[in-house]
């Protein structure tokens, strides 16, 4: 969606959000899929508010985007303008255990940040791609860690009042990829309360985890990683293997040689061929395992 009001224009750059025109979706996500749209780019959280008073007054339809790497775009022009966080040098401070980052920081950069400052816990989290914003919103989660267990405070913008809110970490559920957050909530800034280790114990830590995870998992293609949640006590990866889709694709894309769950651009594929793929596996595990698998990937809809 193209912004044409030049009043609506003015009060964005009034408000120091940055307006960029046309912008190329599918290089802000980790699928490599998505079509064009307004970006804007937010600078400062105080500015949210506002910001989207202005849009449902004008009537523009307006979606928030984290660091795109959970989530399937449309193709084409998109019906919404964009927003994101803008993401140069987030914040990540550290007082004592209590560590204060911008949701728009890099969760791997925030991990390695912690352990240089003797902080562990989140080694497992280390190679799960995108925004810390983004593991907050779904509770990520690997190698028996979840990011919820350190929460202890949350700022947003809360959709429901239109206003900026902390919340305590005691008052959101975190389940598995699941969070009490409300859908258009906006994840701003965390406060994580992470035990005390010694430097080389959480390298260590780091490495098995990133050497499990380069073992089994295809890290230098494009996609969301798991496209499907594990239903309770069964492994979607696992069930996809064994019904030998390995290499299954619709148009340009594929489910993994390499796992099963992780669902990859192959090159030029649209958002049409991966839903074609996720509802075809979906069948196919339905029919021979009675299990309907739900998206862990988030999927805009544009109808
Ligand atoms: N398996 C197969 N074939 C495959 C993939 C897996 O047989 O193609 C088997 C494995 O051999 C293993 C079992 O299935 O016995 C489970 O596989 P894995 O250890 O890879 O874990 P997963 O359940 O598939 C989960 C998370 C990952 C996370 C890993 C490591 C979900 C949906 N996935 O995968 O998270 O990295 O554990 O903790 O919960 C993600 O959320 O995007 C994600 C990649």
């Amino acid at each position: 969606m193209r912004l044409s009001d030049p009043q609506l224009i003015g009060a964005l750059a009034a408000l120091g959000v940055e307006h960029r025109v046309g912008v190329s979706l599918a290089e802000k996500t980790s699928l490599g899929i998505g079509g064009t749209s307004d970006l804007l780019l937010v600078r400062r959280h105080e500015s949210l508010p506002d910001l989207i008073r202005l849009l449902r007054q004008a009537g523009v339809p307006h979606r928030f985007l984290g660091g795109g790497s959970n989530v399937l775009l449309p193709d084409g022009e998109l019906p919404w303008v964009i927003l994101q966080l803008a993401r140069q040098d987030p914040e990540i401070r550290i007082e004592g255990n209590l560590v204060f980052v911008d949701c728009a920081a890099d969760l791997g950069r925030t991990v390695t940040t912690c352990a240089k400052h003797g902080l562990g816990g989140m080694e497992g989290l280390i190679g799960v791609p995108g925004t810390v914003g983004g593991a907050l919103r779904m509770n990520a989660g690997a190698y028996g860690t979840q990011i919820g267990s350190f929460v202890r405070e949350v700022q947003v913008y809360r959709a429901a009042t239109g206003q900026l809110e902390t919340l305590r970490g005691s008052a959101i559920n975190f389940e598995y990829r699941h969070t009490s957050f409300a859908p258009d909530d906006i994840m701003l800034a965390v406060r994580l309360e992470l035990p005390s280790k010694p430097y080389r114990e959480i390298l260590q830590g780091i490495r098995i985890c990133n050497e499990k995870r380069r073992a089994s998992q295809p890290l230098n293609q494009k996609s969301a990683g798991c496209i499907f949640k594990n239903p309770p006590g069964r492994s979607a990866g696992r069930m996809i293997d064994e019904l030998g889709l390995k290499g299954h694709a619709a148009g340009g894309a594929r489910v993994s040689d390499r796992h099963a769950n992780f669902f990859v651009n192959a090159g030029h594929a649209t958002s049409a061929d991966m839903r074609a793929l996720i509802a075809d596996v979906r069948r196919r595990v339905r029919e021979r395992y009675g299990v309907e698998l739900e998206e862990e990937v988030i999927v805009w809809k544009d109808s």
